[in-house]
């Protein structure tokens, strides 16, 4: 088996501060927000993957089409010898990468769901004898401090994740991620497209009901590490289209007036019936704008790839 090297660089204690910090500031501002990389825990994980299976969630089955179509180009143009991935998940996709990969010394899969990455990594490790896999708990947003692995490296955040940041953390993300390479090296990166709006919403608001049960995992999420009294049932999943912004939002709606109680921040929320949380954007892109806010980082659009049904872009980006 070849080596699988799993690293954690942030304490237990820091991932539990940062849920307070997000907590006590999201549930006391007006509107209430909780940040998603919350849902992630070993059921948000696993809800997940759920949601890439469902027939309204295209983006998962439109980016692993062009992965498929593209990977051999991909290797071609990057040569890459190191590849990065970050919110890796279950790395599913990104076996088509790794085949391709001829010259791939080390895999670095980054993610903040400790269950995802061992899963992952444990597979990946079994069944590539040849590859080093060293995995990340990290937060994307923070600064990464990588293994010393050798160039050229491919940085890839694949599923349309970009989205999930606010305008202003994807300029600094975008910013932290060109930090990462020397000149040369590239970036891969998968954006879901602006298309019809019902399209968009059913896509988060699935007939099972799989994607209001990954939305309302945040309250367990907070309710089990902080101690809150959330009760499921007094929520509903909202997601709805902003066509001023051009994102998808996901929001929990309170059904009643009704006080939750955060012991472990002292903190008593009151919710008004009605009242929103929002917990997620999944913002959604044009080829010029992903173009322009990569070039404000440092990289330069080499490749744009869609799928057959323009749905979903994969882009390749070198950094100058
Ligand atoms: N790349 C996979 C998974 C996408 S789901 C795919 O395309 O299917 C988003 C992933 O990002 C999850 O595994 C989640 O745990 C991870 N994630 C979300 N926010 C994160 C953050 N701030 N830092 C690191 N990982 C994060
Ligand atoms: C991980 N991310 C790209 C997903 C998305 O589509 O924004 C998360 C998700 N939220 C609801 N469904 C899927």
């Amino acid at each position: 088996m070849s080596p699988f090297l799993l690293t954690r660089t942030l304490p237990e204690d820091t991932t539990d501060a940062a849920l307070r910090a997000d907590v006590s500031h999201g549930l006391t501002r007006t509107p209430k927000t909780l940040p998603p990389k919350w849902f992630y825990d070993a059921r948000g994980s696993e809800l997940f993957e759920q949601i890439t299976e469902l027939p309204e969630y295209y983006p998962t089955r439109a980016e692993r089409e062009i992965l498929i179509a593209r990977a051999d180009e991909i290797a071609e143009a990057t040569g890459a010898r190191t590849l990065i991935e970050l919110g890796s998940g279950s790395s599913e996709k990104t076996r088509h990468l790794l085949d391709a990969l001829r010259e791939l010394h080390t895999y670095v899969p980054v993610d903040v769901s400790e269950s995802a990455l061992t899963q992952a990594g444990v597979a990946l490790a079994a069944e590539r004898p040849d590859l080093d896999v060293h995995a990340l708990i990290a937060d994307f947003t923070g600064g990464l401090t990588l293994p010393d692995t050798p160039g050229p490296r491919l940085v890839a955040f694949l599923g349309g994740t970009i989205g999930n940041l606010m305008p202003a953390e994807r300029a600094a993300f975008l910013s932290s991620v060109r930090s990462l390479l020397a000149p040369g090296d590239a970036l891969l990166l998968g954006t879901d497209l602006v298309k019809d709006p019902s399209v968009l919403v059913d896509a988060y608001d699935d007939a099972a009901g799989v994607t209001a049960a990954f939305n309302k995992n945040v309250l367990s999420v907070v309710s089990r590490e902080l101690g809150a009294d959330f009760d499921l049932d007094a929520f509903g999943h909202v997601a709805l289209w902003d066509a001023e912004n051009e994102w998808i939002e996901m929001r929990l709606r309170s059904r009643r007036e009704q006080t939750v109680k955060i012991p472990a921040l002292d903190l008593a929320v009151d919710f008004a019936d009605g009242e929103d949380v929002r917990t997620e954007v999944s913002a959604k892109f044009h080829k010029e704008g992903v173009r322009s806010e990569l070039a404000a980082a440092g990289l330069d659009l080499a490749h744009w790839w869609t799928d057959e049904g323009g749905r979903f872009a994969l882009s390749l980006s070198v950094a100058r």
